[in-house]
């Protein structure tokens, strides 16, 4: 039986098996909740990332994409890092955002992690309200509960609106 939780805190001070990050496509660290994993997980974090980016994500991590690499000094084994959509007023990406969690947590499933921490992917730099993405981000998290590959996926919320917006009881 999977339990959806959710908390307010700072998800680097998470113990669990796997921690997503809301990351962005050149893997090489940013501001919000990348900043603070890079920050409290240490350089290997980023030596780990940067390997990715010499081998087969020369690119970068297309959006909606997600990869694993260590968790560093982070009180978890894992960091899976995810590139959320940058909310459009025009174009409907919400399959991408779909995306993030559907993949974040598959790759969570092939690794063994049982306990999981999620952020609201996309709800800061990258301007998604987040009524909205909590509603995406709910629906594609209870799919992979379903699966009863997990104990506990947590969401973990900077925030008193953000915590109110991602009720998973609702
Ligand atoms: N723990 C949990 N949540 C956090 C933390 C933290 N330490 N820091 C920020 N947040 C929250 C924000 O308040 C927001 O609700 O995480 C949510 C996602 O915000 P961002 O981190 O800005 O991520 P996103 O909107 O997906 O934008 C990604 O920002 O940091 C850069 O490199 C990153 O370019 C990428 C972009």
């Amino acid at each position: 039986m999977t339990v959806l939780t959710r908390v307010q805190g700072d998800i680097t001070e998470q113990h669990v098996d796997a921690v997503v990050n809301a990351a962005n496509s050149s893997l090489l660290g940013g501001g919000g909740v990348d900043g603070a994993i890079h920050r409290g997980g240490g350089p290997e974090i980023l030596a780990a990332c940067r390997e990715l980016r010499a081998g087969h994500l020369g690119g970068g991590l297309p959006t909606g994409q997600a990869v694993a690499t260590t968790a560093g000094r982070l009180p978890a084994r894992w960091v899976i890092h995810t590139v959320g959509p940058v909310h459009s007023t025009t174009e409907d990406r919400s399959a991408l955002l779909a995306s993030c969690y559907r993949e974040s947590l598959r790759v969570a499933r092939e690794l063994g992690a049982r306990t999981v921490a999620l952020p609201a992917i996309s709800t800061g730099v990258y301007g998604w309200p987040l009524d909205d993405a909590a509603r995406v981000a709910l629906a594609a998290t209870r799919e992979a509960a379903a699966s009863g590959a997990f104990d506990e996926l947590r969401f973990v919320l900077f925030d008193e609106r953000a915590y109110r917006a991602f009720d998973p009881s609702s």
